[in-house]
């Protein structure tokens, strides 16, 4: 990594024409000779690198959240869409326009639009995505009580459930899930004769229930699907992604197994 002053960054950059951020630094002579008064403060990358990373590094104060909202502000004039990851909800306020069409995915935000898992079956094969991500792999637990409770998950969300109906099926698996796996190879997994199996695959799926119980439940007049997502190439909108935070440790699973692994 090479640390460079602005004027040398526009000797080798100075035709770039991609996002920018403002610098305060007097002009030198070269940038005053060489580029129009309105781009020598500016620090720019070429359009095509914009879809790669940047990182941000600074002390606390240094100036970072400034920058990306001047990122922000730049993608908003140009009508082009944001995603923006913000668990601190300090991007709300500014940028998120309901009139727009901007969303908020967070549960615990009152203005989450509907979601319905089932809606992003496209093939019953997408429903085994969503149970991996909802029960990730985890290095201590036996591969039974993980694989045990995806298969029952993603058989459940072949019968395209609402979010009501999958919490209560997981909550209440006697005798929901039974009769749903009834007749099915998957009924072997919480056979009844396999107490501690059951107990144990049962218990991951009540304790999934709880997670998607934060989803809203009934279809509101704005819902988010695949579709919906899929339209922002038609109609931009901002949308404003804040899980985090303690209380919200439970959706960390519901993020992965939602918007950002599917669409
Ligand atoms: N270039 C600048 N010139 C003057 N003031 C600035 C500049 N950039 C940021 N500030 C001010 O400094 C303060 C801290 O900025 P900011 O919140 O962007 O810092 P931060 O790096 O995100 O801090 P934190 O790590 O605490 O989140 C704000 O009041 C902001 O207005
Ligand atoms: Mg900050």
């Amino acid at each position: 990594m090479n640390l460079t002053t602005r004027t040398q960054f526009h000797r080798t950059n100075r035709h770039h024409t991609g996002i920018g951020w403002k610098t305060t630094n007097w002009a030198s002579v070269w940038e005053r000779a060489v580029l129009p008064e309105a781009e020598r403060a500016m620090i720019r990358v070429a359009r095509q690198h914009e879809t790669q990373h940047f990182l941000l590094v600074g002390d606390s104060g240094a100036g970072k959240s400034t920058l990306i909202r001047q990122l922000l502000l730049q993608v908003r004039e140009r009508g082009e869409t944001a995603i923006v990851y913000d668990p601190a909800r300090e991007y709300v306020p500014q940028f998120l326009d309901s009139d727009r069409g901007d969303m908020i995915l967070n549960p615990l935000d009152a203005r989450m639009p509907y979601w319905n898992p089932s809606d992003e079956l496209l093939h019953p094969t997408e429903a085994d995505a969503i149970a991996k991500a909802l029960f990730p792999d985890r290095e201590r637990e036996i591969p039974f009580f993980i694989d045990g409770p995806r298969t029952i998950f993603a058989h459940l969300l072949k019968y395209r459930p609402t979010p009501e109906q999958l919490c209560r099926w997981l909550s209440k698996p006697d005798p929901e899930i039974y009769r749903r796996v009834a007749g099915t190879p998957i009924q072997s997994i919480i056979s009844k004769f396999a107490d501690n199996q059951r107990e144990g695959v049962l218990g991951m799926l009540e304790r999934a229930s709880r997670v998607l119980s934060l989803l809203p439940t009934t279809a509101s007049k704005c819902s988010l699907s695949r579709d919906s997502i899929s339209a922002v190439e038609q109609f931009p909108r901002r949308i404003q992604i804040t899980f985090g935070g303690a209380p919200n440790m439970a959706l960390k699973s519901l993020k992965s197994a939602s918007w950002l692994t599917i669409t």
